[in-house]
């Protein structure tokens, strides 16, 4: 059939398993371009099927050549829907690794439940025995515990509501949006989703289970910003999330006598997760223009291979005075925000004087469903039922 994107909101409802090919392909290639790194040999990534976890997936196996198991929450297509992005990612990244030499085998299910965790403990048992490196790089909507109660994060301020002016994406007009205050149950509840507790979940399961070798390291993602978006994000409920990541990743450093855990805030990127977040895609459709300018626009493939060679894997990591790796160092320079701010500034006037990196924008967001690549064909018949190798039917 002929796919074709079908945007709705900020959710892209099909995905085009050539163009999802194509961007592993890329990223598999750009590592393959720099020096090998001196880092971990069997790695669990979970969240392994798009943005920072797919391109740590990549970075482990190709720049490390270490073995992967990823942990996804993909649907294969079915009728006339196709797969998700991360489904055909992951069939993808299957493939090019088998045929490079690599171990890599995915689970398919909702890393949250202790079902997917035994699953994934099992599957290291059999096949490697133990890990030494732990990936976090989940960014979900829900999560349901063990009691059977299912938390929802929501996108609010802490402080009181907060009025920006923004550009809606889609129309081009300038608008005014109100990001509400959340309650206090809502920040509570966010925290659930998207702090450290599941990680944690995690890193005690497989050390119980005996694991993890006598050195782990494990990473969680975060981000920060500029103080535009602090009302929305940094000061909001998925910041408060992030202070409780950066606490957990403390605290199993202090209790666990073979883990070190690290949070690495990284640079904003067009990704499903950051798509949703008021304001934030038209600051990223800002930074991404001024990153590429001036030549330091990373993509989470270079972001990644950049935190293992120089933060990361070397013979001390490189962190700041809160104990964080810091990949965010060129979104936040001095020259970058303060062409952002001109930016915002011309806004707060109701000057735009070139919609073009709203454009742009979208075109990296489509990329992210396999879409709008140069080398793809898209007047092509494709097949929408792609295997994953190690998942059976
Ligand atoms: P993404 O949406 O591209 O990836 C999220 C991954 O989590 C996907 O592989 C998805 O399948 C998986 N996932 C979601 N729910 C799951 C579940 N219940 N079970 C198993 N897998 C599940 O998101 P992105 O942007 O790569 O985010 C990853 C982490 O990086 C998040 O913690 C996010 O806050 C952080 N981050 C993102 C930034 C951005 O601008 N996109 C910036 C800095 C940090």
């Amino acid at each position: 059939m002929i796919i074709e994107p079908k945007v709705r909101g900020f959710i892209c409802t099909t995905s085009h398993p050539e163009g999802c090919k194509e961007n592993v392909r890329k990223q598999i290639a750009y590592i393959k371009n720099h020096p090998k790194c001196n880092g971990p040999k069997k790695v669990l990534v979970i969240g392994a099927s798009t943005g920072y976890g797919l391109a740590s997936r990549i970075a482990s196996t190709y720049g490390c050549d270490a073995a992967t198991i990823g942990v996804i929450f993909d649907k294969p297509a079915s009728g006339s829907r196709t797969a998700t992005a991360g489904w055909y990612n992951t069939a993808a990244f299957e493939t090019f690794a088998a045929k490079d030499g690599y171990y890599a085998k995915t689970i398919n299910g909702d890393a949250f439940s202790m079902e997917t965790k035994q699953q994934t403990i099992d599957l290291i048992k059999q096949d490697l025995g133990q890990i030494d490196f732990v990936v976090y790089s989940l960014a979900a909507p829900k999560r349901t515990t063990a009691d059977g109660t299912t938390y929802t994060s929501v996108l609010k301020c802490t402080g009181e509501d907060f009025v920006n002016t923004t550009v809606d994406l889609k129309t081009k007009e300038i608008v005014e949006v109100t990001v509400p205050k959340a309650t206090e149950q809502e920040i509570h509840d966010t925290i659930k989703v998207m702090g450290g507790e599941d990680w944690k979940d995690w890193m005690t399961a497989l050390n119980e289970a005996g694991v993890l070798a006598e050195n782990t390291v494990t990473v969680a993602y975060s981000y920060i910003g500029p103080e535009l978006t602090y009302p929305m994000y940094h000061k909001g409920t998925l910041g408060a999330a992030k202070a409780h990541l950066l606490k957990t990743a403390q605290e199993m450093t202090k209790e666990f006598s073979n883990i070190n855990a690290y949070v690495s805030v990284n640079k904003a990127l067009v990704t499903q997760a950051s798509a949703a977040i008021p304001v934030v895609p038209l600051y990223i459709a800002v930074l991404y223009r001024i990153m590429e300018k001036k030549q330091i626009h990373e993509n989470a493939i270079e972001q990644i291979e950049r935190m293992y060679q120089e933060k990361l894997f070397v013979d001390t990591p490189v962190l700041d005075e809160t104990g964080q790796i810091r990949m965010d160092d060129w979104e936040l320079r001095e020259d970058v925000q303060s062409e952002i701010k001109a930016f915002w500034d011309k806004l707060y006037a109701h000057e735009i004087p070139d919609f073009s990196y709203i454009d742009e924008y979208w075109v990296a967001f489509r990329q992210l469903f396999g879409f709008d690549l140069p080398n793809v064909d898209y007047s092509k018949d494709v097949d929408p039922n792609v295997a994953i190798p190690s998942i059976q039917d």
